[in-house]
């Protein structure tokens, strides 16, 4: 298995591996090919792939706005998981935010993908209790939510 630098030649692949999982949140313009070319072009340096025999097994988008890291879309394919190819994953898209000057990382889970949510405690990031997430959709956006 070897880990590499995504790049939007793979969205194709890497799209469908997406819309196989459960329990993840995506929509028709932020995840659309050009959405996803415009991130990849802001932060060329920080989202992997696990690729096996020529396929993409597992993926993590990752990104920074200059302050706070985020990570997106993590995912690996059902046979490769608890082989540590996540984890693998996350220790690249990390140390690559470090490298860029990044000190915090944050990531979203919905609250009923609880098995997810055990493989980020572990990973030692951690619930913050005292915060209520808000957000504005600037555009019409359709949630296509797996
Ligand atoms: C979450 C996910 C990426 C983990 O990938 P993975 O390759 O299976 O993870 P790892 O093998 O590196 O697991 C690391 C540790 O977390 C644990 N873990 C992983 N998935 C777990 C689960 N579903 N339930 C409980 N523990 C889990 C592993 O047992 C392992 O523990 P250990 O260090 O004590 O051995 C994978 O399960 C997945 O793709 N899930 C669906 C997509 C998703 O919901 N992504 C998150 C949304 S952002």
């Amino acid at each position: 298995m070897k880990i590499r630098v995504m790049d939007i030649s793979d969205y194709e692949e890497v799209y469908g591996l997406w819309m196989s999982s459960k329990n993840m949140g995506f929509n028709n313009l932020d995840d659309s090919k050009e959405g996803i070319g415009i991130f990849l072009q802001r932060n060329p340096n920080t989202s992997f792939v696990a690729v096996e025999d020529k396929a993409i097994i597992g993926v993590v988008l990752a990104g920074h706005d200059g302050r706070r890291g985020y990570i997106y879309h993590m995912f690996v394919k059902e046979p490769f998981r608890k082989q540590k190819v996540g984890t693998k994953l996350l220790e690249e898209c990390l140390e690559a935010l470090k490298k860029e000057g990044i000190h915090k990382v944050a990531l979203l889970v919905f609250k009923y993908n609880e098995a997810d949510s055990r493989f980020w405690e572990k990973q030692g990031f951690v619930v913050r209790e005292d915060i209520d997430y808000r957000n504005l959709e600037l555009t019409e956006l359709v949630r296509i939510d797996t």
